[in-house]
């Protein structure tokens, strides 16, 4: 490619001569300009708190009344409204409110019976074997997590972490592991594994499956 193509790429008008290295620099800064560009948008994105389709009583006996209103109603509208509000640290905030929407909105009532099936259950069928399997996996994988974050499927079935608010685009399927989420099972030894197996029985895999979908 010669020099004009380059400049043409790079959006530079040629006023002076450029050596390919600040042609490179230039690439670069155009495209970090760019990335600002699309940063602002999202930023000016504005988000809102999606409402539960259930009552906050029925994840019982999973997870409590108590620990939902507070979860919900207080911690994960904090994040959307400090958000929306400009307030504190955009970032996470902003991976705050798109996290907890993502967790709240894939939980259906405990009573329910399960819908694991379609394309979620052959992804994790084939992954792991079943869904007991997955749930270990997933215990697994939680328990490396320092501090405070999220255990998460991605669409392939992988399962990795995120610490602390850090959303990614390839989260299918998160669960929060701050601590605010599993006070019901504190203080057992084995808090996390249970909470992590009581979230799999509520998890809603036709909501799931639509996400997939997309
Ligand atoms: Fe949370």
């Amino acid at each position: 490619m010669d020099l004009d193509a380059l400049r043409k790429l790079a959006g530079i008008t040629p006023t002076k001569p450029l050596t390919s290295l600040n042609i490179d620099q230039a690439i670069a800064e155009r495209r970090r300009e760019m990335m600002k560009n699309v940063m602002k948008e999202s930023r000016e994105e504005t988000l809102e708190l999606q409402k539960l389709p259930y009552k906050t009583s029925e994840l019982a006996p999973v997870l409590s009344k108590e620990n939902v209103e507070y979860h919900y109603n207080i911690l994960s509208a904090g994040y959307v409204n400090r958000y929306n509000n400009k307030e504190g640290d955009a970032d996470f905030n902003y991976g705050g409110a798109k996290l907890h929407n993502l967790f709240w909105q894939q939980l259906k009532p405990a009573k329910q019976s399960s819908n694991y099936d379609g394309y979620a259950k052959q992804t994790i069928d084939a992954n792991y074997g079943d869904l007991k399997g997955f749930t270990e996996a997933l215990v697994k994988e939680a328990m490396t997590i320092q501090g405070s974050g999220w255990v998460y499927m991605t669409k392939t079935g992988t399962i990795k972490t995120t610490p602390n608010q850090s959303y990614k685009t390839e989260i299918l399927m998160p669960i929060d592991m701050w601590e605010h989420s599993f006070t019901d099972y504190i203080p057992a030894k084995d808090a996390k594994s249970k909470y992590i197996e009581g979230i799999i029985k509520l998890i809603d895999w036709d909501a799931i499956n639509r996400r997939l979908e997309v």
